[in-house]
């Protein structure tokens, strides 16, 4: 017999005060001071940590048996320029042709110039010149390259074009996103608002059509109820950790300038930019705006089990919501440099965070180029498995580890490193690759047409086929959020998601886990597309998760949440951080960071709520406290403080527009629903 079975004769009359009261999870002391850097986490190093210098350990990677060398992360050796093309050019009829390059730099120049009234718009100039491109491409792809720099420095996209679009960094991709769009359509559409700024209006959402078609049965009629039942039975609260965006920079200079005036800060000028005066000296411990050293990773793990008061148990599982790697410009990143980080931060995750397996997800920055994954299917053969080598490596990692199992594994070098898990205690986790929503993934631009190109929703959906014929309920972990703002999605992708995420809620997705923005957040997701939006329509949440780094302005965090053991809902999440303003005091020696205890969710917006103590902290709690969010406009303002963990430099929202704004990101959980309901009025 099933649990829901079980629960079933008393379904109808089961109320929460009949119920016995689940005893509240034990929590550390509120504050947590960090020793200094625990040199016993590795073997040996390159360079032990200093008052100048982090410490460099000596890493060797498990699954490939190689050992890093110390100029891979050496802050006085950072590559200017990648040593072999990050991406194969794809193949076309001539091997070259400057002649042909020459007449498409001046047709493009032309339309660009043109004041004639047939190119009345930029967005018609966009198309037409990015479809002089594709021919070019179809025919003599290698010349893309050298056009992509003619263009962009006569247009004056930019001042490293040559960089930019070297076939060393970005300028394969360029020949290979034109060959295989169709820029004439929906995808130069895109194109030409995505990535050519707004030259292009922003296409609306594409009809997703008979949606039947896409799942194999409609919802059960009785879905509602699915829930109650398993209310029924008293659980337990089990303590599981959310972790994201930790972006260790393993080239972090202390003492370097903080306030630097191009790409990532706290880090060694290069060569050509001379030795200059340093304002504001790097702290050890990590600045605003920078990466996170591994000083500070450090400290973070050193204080979860203390604080969450876990050394003992450990943690019933934890969720990674990706972003391991740092921001650094393409140029200075390798398919080394990303295996490094990845092998360095989950193996500390590993010594911290106790037994529990950890269920992670790839983030944007987690692959090489930055941002990109293509789609398997309908692309040639020479380019589809270009990214193998990333998932090859964390899903063994991740193996290893003993986080999964060998078939979790195998289905993880299968779908982009999403994988999905069927626990013992009946919660399936299904983790997804979110860079085909992304719009800095350019082979998301590949028919557009199709939301799914890639077969991830596909995924998604049959596993939660699965989980709803069992009578499971399922967990969904990713890195980039579907909504909010919409800044972060593509729209036909999101709106897709949006439709599997209310077909199967609330009875089978009892959370929707992200991370992306280092902020502090949720989303609501609601019945019919959010055609009503109110507490009866409100299905599901989505926890957008507080950064490790403090890059943006923002305070370190992370959070633990108090989850029922029978229905896997949230019972409360309590999020700790700590002051990056005060780094600047403290050295390698002395102590470290201190950790505090930020909030209770169910604390901070719960009040004039009427919520029995152990129900969940589900959509229907959170459309209430939005709610109570338009009626006291304080609420929201406290909402702001948490979103940057307590950061003084986290910008007030306290007018009536941005309020109003906010809680309706709150409420968007998809692009196009983000974007109808949200736009800021003109
Ligand atoms: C947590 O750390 C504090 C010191 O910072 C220590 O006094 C306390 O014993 C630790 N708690 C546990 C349970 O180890
Ligand atoms: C654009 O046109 C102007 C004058 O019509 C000309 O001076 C200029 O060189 C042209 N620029 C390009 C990029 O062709
Ligand atoms: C790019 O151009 C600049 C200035 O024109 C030059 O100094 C630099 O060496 C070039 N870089 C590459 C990678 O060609
Ligand atoms: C960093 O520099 C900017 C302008 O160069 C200045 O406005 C800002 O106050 C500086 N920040 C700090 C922390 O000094
Ligand atoms: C894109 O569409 C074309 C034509 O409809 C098709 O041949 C190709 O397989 C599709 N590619 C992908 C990646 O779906
Ligand atoms: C949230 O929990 C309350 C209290 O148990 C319940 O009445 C409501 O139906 C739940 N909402 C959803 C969307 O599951
Ligand atoms: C959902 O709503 C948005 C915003 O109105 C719309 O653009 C989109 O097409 C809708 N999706 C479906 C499947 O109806």
């Amino acid at each position: 017999m099933t649990p829901i079975m079980r629960g079933l004769g008393a379904a109808r009359c089961a109320t929460w005060a009949v119920l016995p009261a689940l005893a509240l999870a034990a929590l550390g002391p509120p504050t947590y001071t960090a020793p200094p850097f625990p040199t016993s986490a590795f073997s040996s190093y390159y360079v032990a940590p200093t008052g100048t210098q982090q410490a460099q350990p000596v890493i060797v990677d498990p699954v490939s048996g190689k050992t890093y060398e110390p100029e891979l992360t050496d802050p006085n050796t950072i590559p200017q320029q990648a040593s072999i093309p990050p991406l194969p050019l794809p193949s076309g009829i001539l091997d070259s042709s400057e002649y042909l390059r020459s007449l498409a730099l001046a047709q493009i120049l032309a339309i660009a110039n043109s004041s004639a009234p047939a190119w009345k718009d930029s967005c018609t100039k966009c198309l037409a010149g990015t479809s002089v491109a594709k021919s070019l491409a179809a025919v003599a792809p290698s010349e893309i390259p050298t056009l992509a720099i003619e263009l962009c420095e006569k247009l004056q996209f930019s001042s490293s074009c040559n960089v930019t679009f070297s076939i060393l960094n970005y300028g394969a991709l360029v020949a290979q996103l034109l060959q295989m769009a169709d820029v004439a359509g929906l995808d130069g559409q895109n194109i030409c608002n995505y990535i050519f700024n707004g030259l292009c209006p922003a296409p609306s959402a594409s009809p997703l059509g008979d949606l039947s078609l896409w799942f194999s049965k409609p919802k059960p009629s009785d879905a509602n109820e699915w829930v109650q039942r398993r209310r029924t039975q008293a659980g337990q609260r089990l303590k599981v950790l959310h972790l994201s965006d930790v972006h260790l920079d393993p080239r972090y200079s202390t003492g370097s300038e903080v306030n630097c005036t191009s790409s990532l800060c706290c880090r060694n000028p290069s060569s050509s930019q001379g030795v200059a005066h340093v304002q504001f000296p790097a702290p050890y411990y990590g600045a605003y705006k920078c990466d996170s050293p591994l000083a500070l990773v450090m400290a973070a793990f050193q204080s979860i089990p203390n604080l969450t008061d876990t050394q003992a148990t450990g943690f019933a599982w934890s969720i990674y919501t990706g972003d391991l790697v740092s921001h650094d410009p393409n140029n200075q990143l390798s398919q080394d440099y990303v295996t490094y980080t990845e092998t360095v931060v989950y193996e500390q995750m590993k010594r911290y965070l106790g037994s529990g397996p950890l269920y992670a997800a790839l983030g944007n920055h987690d692959t090489y180029p930055a941002h990109l994954d293509i789609p398997h299917a309908g692309l040639p053969d020479d380019i589809e498995n270009e990214f193998s080598w990333n998932y090859e490596h964390l899903s063994t990692l991740w193996e290893q580890e003993q986080w999964i199992s060998p078939n979790e594994a195998e289905q993880a070098r299968a779908h982009y490193a999403g994988y999905s898990v069927k626990r013992q205690d009946g919660l399936r986790i299904i983790t997804l690759n979110t860079d085909f929503w992304y719009p800095d993934n350019y082979f998301a631009y590949i028919n557009m047409t199709n939301p799914d190109i890639s077969g991830m929703l596909r995924f998604l959906t049959d596993e939660l086929q699965a989980a709803e014929d069992a009578q499971e309920r399922a967990w969904i972990v990713g890195h980039v959020l579907t909504g909010w703002d919409g800044s972060n999605g593509l729209p036909n992708p999101t709106n897709l998601f949006y439709q599997i995420v209310d077909r199967f809620s609330p009875h089978v997705i009892a959370g929707i886990f992200f991370g992306h923005t280092h902020e502090d957040m949720f989303s609501i997701y609601y019945a019919n597309n959010a055609t009503t939006i109110s507490a009866a329509t409100a299905q599901t949440v989505a926890w957008i998760g507080p950064s490790i780094v403090t890059l943006g302005n923002l305070n370190t965090g992370f959070r633990m949440y108090e989850v029922d053991s029978e229905t896997f809902e949230i019972l409360d999440a309590h999020t700790w951080y700590s002051d990056a303003s005060s780094f600047s005091t403290l050295d390698h020696e002395g102590p470290g960071p201190t950790w505090k205890y930020e909030y209770s969710a169910r604390d901070a917006y719960g009040g004039g709520i009427n919520w029995p103590s152990d129900a969940p902290l589900n959509a229907t709690w959170w459309h209430k406290v939005t709610e109570r969010m338009e009626a006291d406009p304080s609420l929201v303002q406290k909402f702001t403080t948490y979103q940057g963990k307590l950061s003084q430099l986290t910008p007030a929202c306290t007018s009536a527009d941005c309020v109003k704004q906010k809680i309706c990101y709150m409420r968007s959980g998809s692009v196009p629903i983000s974007r109808q309901n949200c736009q800021t009025p003109q």
